[in-house]
């Protein structure tokens, strides 16, 4: 069961906590960069922010996601949006000279039919970049451990990295550390716990609203544990922040890879 299939609460607000953070950024375009042209697809796109820093870097980006109040936002700012499923995309065969999915694939009810339309609408030499909070980054964090009732969901959801470089035969892991918290998700607040006290700021996390929904009293408990146990430098568990896994699809000119 995906996380949170409904986005349409959090388009308002959204921006508010979640925008490009230079500490994904930079892993991002590493992993994008000698793709064979500037065609940028961003599935799950959301309300664009991403897709818009990189266009400030020359890409022409095409955001693309499945609720039509994140398109809204990512319209006002100019992008190109298209709504459409990243289990079933609009588009033809290599279309794209570069795809991202940037904190969305375990929203994703099969993630390898994602990751297989990403392939197929990517051109020879075409390069993939996802930005995951993968199984053993949450693991370590102290996010089981205060909340254990996720734990089974959050297995489900978000797959170890083993799994996720199978699907992606070659693919290379850049370290994501979070050093700004310009994104404000899940992966990054777990580098600065008190922010996960900040009522607003869980609320644009999909994390937190299925606490809330389906856990309302493990939350509040383990946000009072939280509140103690940050002063006194007691806390549990150790937070290393995300991954961008980077893959080349193979074809492309020699040396491409
Ligand atoms: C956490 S937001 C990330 C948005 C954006 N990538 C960012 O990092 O700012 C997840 C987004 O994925 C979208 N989404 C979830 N499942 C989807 C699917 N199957 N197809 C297309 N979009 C999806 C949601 O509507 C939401 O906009």
């Amino acid at each position: 069961m995906s996380l949170l299939p409904d986005y349409s609460r959090q388009a308002l607000a959204y921006d508010s906590t979640r925008g490009a953070s230079p500490s994904v950024l930079e892993p991002l375009m590493k992993a994008l960069s000698g793709a064979p042209g500037r065609r940028l697809l961003d599935v799950g796109g959301g309300t664009g922010n991403y897709a818009l820093a990189l266009e400030r870097d020359g890409w022409e980006a095409t955001v693309l996601d499945r609720s039509p109040e994140m398109l809204a936002q990512a319209r006002a700012k100019g992008l190109r949006a298209v709504a459409g499923d990243a289990e079933a995309l609009p588009f033809a065969p290599c279309s794209f000279d570069a795809v991202m999915l940037v904190s969305m694939l375990h929203h994703v009810e099969r993630p390898e039919s994602a990751l297989a339309e990403a392939r197929r609408v990517l051109v020879a030499g075409g390069r993939l970049a996802l930005l995951v909070f993968a199984r053993e980054e949450i693991a370590g964090s102290f996010i089981p451990e205060y909340f254990p009732s996720s734990r089974r969901w959050l297995e489900e959801t978000h797959p170890p990295l083993d799994q996720l470089l199978a699907m992606l035969p070659g693919a290379r892991r850049l370290k994501v550390e979070y050093q700004d918290l310009t994104d404000g998700s899940l992966a990054a607040m777990t580098t600065r716990p008190q922010l996960i006290l900040d009522a607003h700021r869980r609320s644009q996390t999909s994390f937190f609203e299925r606490m809330e929904r389906d856990h309302a009293e493990e939350l509040r408990l383990g946000l009072e544990r939280l509140a103690r146990d940050i002063p006194a430098g007691r806390l549990a568990g150790r937070s290393d922040g995300a991954s961008v896994l980077g893959w080349v699809k193979p074809g492309g000119p020699a040396g491409s890879a």
